[in-house]
């Protein structure tokens, strides 16, 4: 049985370059180079013969005519004509990493660099699109921030609209980092005409595009001064009424639980800029950006020098576009004096070119110690495929390698429990009561008791809960120690939080707190649909045929929305009947998707994972995973439901131990009634059945582009429960006509479809009214769906 529940990993060992394990952090590279460069306080490695990263294509350049103010690693560039890429490592112990592209434009080989014209993504997010430098004087540094990517290896891909614009980079920095920047699970959500809710989980499902990073009251504060490396501009520029306010300075003291240095360094908290006292005018800054945008507002925070807001309630108004008001509340009692602490806000800039954000409004002056402001980037669902130029990268990866217990990464990335837990972003938290939330999740596990102990998975133990108001949950709890938790944990989040689908399981939300991960979700009564199947206690009814066709078309439903239901859509990867819940009314739905892919990842990683008895066999032979993967595997789950067997049963004799191999033989040979479940013999309808059947087969079809999508296998088992169902309203009666069903050989099916004619022609025509065609019965599922 341990088998079954393992995820396997085949390690596929390259024979062209191995990459060091020990993953570097941040990449520095010198575009175009062969030399090794410092600059601006870090080295840049020539990108000529890499050792820890891969290129594409491209060719060197070296400008000629070398402007004497500009650094080497300006004097020289990586030239694209055609769709290339930077691979470099993902860290999986990391959750974000900034990536930076250095253009110094010069004239090379006949060509302006300045004029090129082209697009960059990184990892699937659009980076730069019809992206020209045109001021050639000018270095231009532009920084996108990534979601750390599952997969092994992420790509930067530069696409050149055509030879005569071909893309060019002069140096890349890709910083990974452990620290949860974008730590809210939910924020405000702002219009120019004022509120529009809350908005939850921006953090894992967008890359940010920093427009700008304020330091306000202060000077430029450079890249050798923060950790991130990271610029900040003053706010001089962008205040609209600096009459009403004076620059002040003090200390910062980080303190556990609040900002750290990496949410922004102490220069830019130690100033400040604030109200005048005679004044009661609000401060307000003005920052162009794009129309029709989504963005990340951080306004930083820290009383640096006594506001004299000490007590709890006292507070100051933050304004953005004028309608939608804040209450800043530095003396709150989880902040206090020269604690650092930030708010974000996520703003729509609709018909509106820019952003505005005031101060103001209190009995004493209000302050304001910075602000960025980060465009949010979805994914474009574009692939990033990469014609093969015969040395693409193949490295091994160890999934399982990385050790998570022990190691604090991050306080809290943030939770959201709806009915237990409202981040209360208008008194002016930021991180707050971090460790409220898992007090409620041990209260409710009653201190993780074993007793309340459901299942166990390759993540860690699942607990029966119970919050204060009755409501049950399941609790995830990651095992300490255990190395596969970190990305599965992460995989797991970003996938429910870009979907929601009443036949996929709901995550009521989660915490990462010290060395916890906890995911919450709603609770699934009646546990998996395998405990039904063949695992089931003696006092346990064994589902009826009607009921478990209408589990798998549950299922099917819930499959079919993860695969079209996003932008990228998603494969699953592990479909098998663990992974398929039933609530208390046996309505199923889809979980776990803690090792499944956004359809337009790069196909880069080299471990097979999943459950044995269930692989997609063109997956192992050629590592094609696609949704038709997921099909396979489902096709395998409609057999267990239909034998009532496991996928992979060692015990069995070596022919009959994996199902998929064993029953499509059986159902070949004609030899179908061996293999059904023996509880389903008086009930199951023979034309429910050869539908069934019909469309496992289909579904195990050696390659993907054989096998149905999941749609057409949800009008399939519409159709078999139909089937089913008209039967049971002719002849409900009749026990002799179903039980034939049982001894009905393949031969004496394909025959069906005459019975099936003869016996319509008999019964009258009240019951012919009631019993469609099949085509009719079809026609009439599509108009169902359509709707
Ligand atoms: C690399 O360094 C060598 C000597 O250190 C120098 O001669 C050469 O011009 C440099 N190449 C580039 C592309 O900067
Ligand atoms: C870069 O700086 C390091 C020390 O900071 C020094 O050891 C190294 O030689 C420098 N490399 C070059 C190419 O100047
Ligand atoms: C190009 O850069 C120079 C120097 O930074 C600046 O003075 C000029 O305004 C820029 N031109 C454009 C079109 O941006
Ligand atoms: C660049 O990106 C834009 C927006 O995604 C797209 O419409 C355009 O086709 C891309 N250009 C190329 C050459 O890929
Ligand atoms: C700090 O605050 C005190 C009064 O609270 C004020 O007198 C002093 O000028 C402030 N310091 C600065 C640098 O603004
Ligand atoms: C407010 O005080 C500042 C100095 O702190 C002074 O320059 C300004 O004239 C005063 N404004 C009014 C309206 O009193
Ligand atoms: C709160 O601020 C006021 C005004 O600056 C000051 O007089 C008082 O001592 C402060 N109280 C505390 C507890 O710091
Ligand atoms: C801020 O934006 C709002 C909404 O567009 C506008 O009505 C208001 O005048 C702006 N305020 C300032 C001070 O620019
Ligand atoms: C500050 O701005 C808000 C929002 O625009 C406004 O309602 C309030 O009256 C302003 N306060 C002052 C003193 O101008
Ligand atoms: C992740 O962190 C663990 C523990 O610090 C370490 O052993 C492992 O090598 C790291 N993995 C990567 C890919 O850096």
């Amino acid at each position: 049985m341990v088998l079954f529940n393992l995820i396997i990993i085949i390690i596929f060992l390259s024979t062209v370059s191995l990459i060091s394990s020990q993953s570097p952090k941040s990449y520095f590279i010198n575009c175009g180079s062969n030399n090794d460069t410092n600059f601006s306080w870090e080295t840049f490695t020539g990108d000529d013969n890499p050792t820890n990263f891969r290129v594409s294509g491209g060719h060197k350049a070296v400008n000629n005519n070398p402007a004497s103010n500009k650094a080497d690693i300006y004097q020289t560039a990586r030239v694209f004509t055609t769709k290339s890429w930077y691979e470099l490592e993902a860290d999986v112990n990391n959750t974000f990493v900034m990536v930076r592209l250095h253009f110094s434009p010069f004239f090379h080989n006949g060509i302006e660099l300045s004029n090129s014209v082209f697009n960059v993504s990184v990892s699937g997010f659009p980076m730069l699109t019809s992206f020209s430098v045109q001021n050639s004087s000018d270095v231009l540094i532009k920084e996108l921030i990534i979601p750390s990517p599952v997969r092994a290896m992420f790509r930067i891909v530069f696409t050149p609209f055509s030879r005569s614009s071909p893309a060019f980079v002069n140096a890349i920095e890709a910083i990974a980092t452990q620290h949860d920047l974008f730590v809210d699970a939910t924020s405000p959500h702002i219009s120019p005409v004022g509120s529009i809710g809350d908005i939850n989980y921006v953090a894992l499902s967008y890359a940010y595009n920093p427009i700008y990073r304020i330091n306000v009251g202060g000077p430029k504060v450079d890249v050798n001064r923060d950790d991130l490396r990271r610029t900040w501009v003053p706010d001089d520029p962008f205040i609209v009424n600096s009459e009403v306010a004076k620059s002040v300075e003090g200390d910062v003291n980080y303190v556990d639980g609040h900002a750290t240095k990496y949410d922004a360094p102490d220069d830019v908290y130690k100033t400040a800029k604030v109200q005048l006292a005679n004044s009661s005018t609000n401060v307000t800054w003005d920052f162009e950006v794009n129309k029709n945008a989504m963005f990340l507002v951080r306004a930083h925070f820290c009383d640096i020098n006594s506001s004299g807001l000490n007590d709890t309630n006292d507070a100051f108004s933050l304004f953005i576009y004028s309608y939608f008001k804040n209450d800043v509340k530095p003396g709150d009692t989880v902040k206090g004096l020269q604690i650092p602490f930030y708010i974000d806000f996520v703003v729509d800039s609709v018909e509106t070119a820019f952003v505005n954000v005031s101060i103001g409004t209190a009995s004493q002056p209000a302050f304001l110690n910075g602000l960025e402001i980060m465009e949010l980037v979805t994914n474009s669902g574009v692939v990033d495929d990469v014609v093969s130029d015969g040395k693409s990268i193949k490295k091994w990866y160890i999934v399982l390698g990385s050790v998570v217990g022990g190691v604090v990464f991050v306080l809290l990335i943030g939770f959201f429990i709806g009915f237990m837990y409202r981040k209360k972003k208008s008194e002016g938290g930021t991180k707050t009561e971090s460790n409220n939330v898992l007090a409620d999740i041990l209260q409710a596990t009653n201190g993780f008791d074993e007793s309340l102990v459901i299942g166990k998975g390759g993540f860690g133990k699942v607990y029966r809960g119970t919050f204060p108001d009755g409501r049950k949950v399941a609790v995830k709890r990651g095992e300490k120690g255990r190395g596969q938790g970190r990305p599965e944990f992460v995989t797991e989040i970003m996938i429910l939080s870009k979907i929601r689908h009443q036949h996929l399981v709901t995550l009521i939300g989660y915490c990462d707190e010290k060395s916890e991960m906890i995911l919450v979700y709603e609770y699934m009564e009646k546990g998996t649909l395998q405990d039904h199947l063949y695992n089931t206690s003696k006092d346990d009814q064994k589902l009826s045929w009607n009921k478990r066709l209408e589990i798998c078309i549950s299922a099917t439903r819930g499959l079919h929305y993860l695969h079209t239901g996003s932008d990228a859509g998603i494969i699953h990867r592990d479909v098998k009947s663990t992974n398929i819940l039933l609530n208390e009314n046996y309505i199923a739905k889809v979980a776990d998707f803690g090792i499944s892919l956004l359809d337009n990842m790069e196909e880069s990683e080299m471990a097979i994972k999943g459950s044995f008895g269930y692989l997609d066999p063109e997956y192992i032979s050629c590592m094609k995973l696609t949704q038709k993967s997921d099909v396979y595997s489902f096709g395998v789950v409609m057999l267990e439901v239909l034998c009532a067997r496991p996928a992979l049963d060692t015990t069995l004799p070596q022919k009959e131990a994996n199902l998929a191999d064993w029953a499509i033989k059986q159902i070949k040979d004609g030899m179908v009634e061996k293999i059904i479940d023996p509880y389903l013999v008086d009930e199951i309808n023979p034309n429910s059945l050869r539908k069934y059947l019909e469309t496992v087969e289909k579904c195990l079809k050696n390659t993907g582009d054989e096998r149905p999508s999941m749609i057409d296998v949800l009008w399939d088992l519409e159709y078999a429960l139909k089937l089913q169902q008209m039967v049971v309203d002719i002849e409900p009666h009749d026990d002799s006509t179903m039980n034939t069903s049982l001894h009905l050989r393949m031969s004496v099916m394909d025959r069906l479809p005459s019975k099936f004619n003869d016996d319509d022609s008999r019964v009258n025509d009240s019951v012919v009214s009631n019993y469609p065609s099949e085509s009719q019965v079809f026609s009439q599922l599509k108009l169902d769906e359509a709707r």
